[in-house]
């Protein structure tokens, strides 16, 4: 394990002033594996914890969002009650492309939601540059955050270009992304552009969490799962790349993450080069993690991959889940014991806080006691 150079940050940043940079997330991240496995839950802040859904009433998601003491607030939740080895940022994926000028809210129960979606060229030529200073809610929100967290990483994230493009071009969420997949094939130029619009401002929205004091950066590619392969590599990861490089000079480590993978996953890692380009790649449920390092090779750190359907199976039937998930990940060169996808809003937290406590009991992951 060698330290990333971390020079680009201030000094007082976690990573840099050492109060993260020994956690077991980061050490894990960095390819080490700690005493104990690092566990986190996508989603873990939201609609599952009753503080949440207090906290939220009369306030819109996306103004939720923008109040730094409120977003500050909710990240802090799970971490709190669950004893989770890593806060993610509360925000959204539609955050940046909001503050820079996009007509779109979140309707509950269904998604990001666009006023008109963008499909032609010159809708492309209508969208606008984001605005660093629109950002200064996210870095207010994430500087309070990192102050109450001690020597907890907070892990900060964006929407890749290919998943913010899913919800751009459809104008919400949709099943197949089929509008978004047929401009990517019946004008390449305009997809181009669109992506790379999408990745400068996903770029600058991880780039700003970073600097505010998150010592993990994860892309999110939700709907990676409808592209083949063939598209991916060639329309899709050279901008995934772009955002990525945005917190490239930083050192903080990067995680890769999307649904429905399997078939991309080693790309994912490469970023669609040669060699890997990434820190961890996050593995759904559909795919074995021991399956999962055969893809990828061990010069990576795998996350995942409890399935969230079991989360409400009876605790012996979950309990042997878990195990086997970080059995799996002992062929890792290291673990970042996660769910397959977020955490579903009719889950019991009370299992989430038993499966921390599990995981924390299985040491390092490799002894076969997780077997
Ligand atoms: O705890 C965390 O993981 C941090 C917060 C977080 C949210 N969204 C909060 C949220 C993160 C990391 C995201 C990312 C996100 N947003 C993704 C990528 C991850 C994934 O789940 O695949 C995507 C695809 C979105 C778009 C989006 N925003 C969807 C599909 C939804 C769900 C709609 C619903 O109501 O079911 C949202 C809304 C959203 N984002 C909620 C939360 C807590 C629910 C809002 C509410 O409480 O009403």
């Amino acid at each position: 394990m060698t330290d990333a150079p971390t020079s680009s940050l201030p000094a007082s940043h976690p990573l840099v002033s050492g109060r993260t940079s020994g956690s077991p997330l980061v050490r894990a991240l960095r390819g080490d594996r700690p005493e104990t496995l690092p566990v986190w839950f996508m989603r873990q802040a939201g609609r599952s914890l009753p503080e949440y859904r207090e906290l939220r009433v009369g306030t819109a998601m996306l103004d939720a969002c923008l109040d730094p003491a409120m977003a500050s607030e909710i990240t802090l939740q799970p971490v709190r009650r669950h004893g989770v080895d890593a806060g993610i940022f509360f925000s959204d994926i539609v955050v940046p492309i909001k503050l820079a000028g996009v007509d779109v809210e979140i309707v509950p129960g269904r998604g990001p939601v666009l006023g008109s979606p963008i499909r032609s060229a010159a809708d492309v030529d209508a969208l606008e540059q984001l605005d660093p200073a629109a950002l200064a809610p996210i870095s207010e929100a994430v500087a309070r955050t990192v102050e109450q967290l001690g020597d907890t990483p907070l892990i900060g994230f964006a929407g890749a270009p290919f998943t913010l493009a899913a919800y751009l071009v459809e104008g919400g969420p949709s099943k197949d992304h089929i509008r978004a997949r047929t401009l990517m094939h019946s004008d390449p130029e305009t997809w181009s552009r669109l992506l790379a619009w999408a990745a400068d401002v996903s770029g600058a929205f991880l780039r700003a969490q970073v600097l505010a004091g998150a010592s993990a950066a994860q892309l999110f590619d939700s709907w990676v799962g409808s592209l083949s392969r063939a598209d991916y590599v060639q329309s899709v990861a050279p901008h995934s790349a772009a955002a990525l490089a945005h917190v490239a000079d930083l050192g903080v480590p990067r995680i890769h993450f999307g649904v429905g993978s399997g078939e991309v996953l080693r790309d994912m890692t490469t970023l669609g080069t040669d060699s890997v380009g990434v820190d961890a790649v996050g593995v759904d449920w559909r795919l074995p993690l021991d399956e999962a390092v055969r893809r990828v090779g061990t010069g990576v750190t795998v996350q995942g991959n409890i399935d969230p359907a079991v989360l409400s199976a009876p605790w012996e039937v979950l309990e042997a889940h878990v195990r086997d998930v970080v059995r799996r990940g002992g062929a890792a060169r290291a673990h970042v014991v996660n769910l397959g996808h977020g955490v579903p809003p009719e889950t019991d937290p009370a299992v989430l806080t038993r499966i921390v406590a599990l995981v924390h009991e299985l040491g390092d992951g490799t002894d076969g006691a997780a077997a």
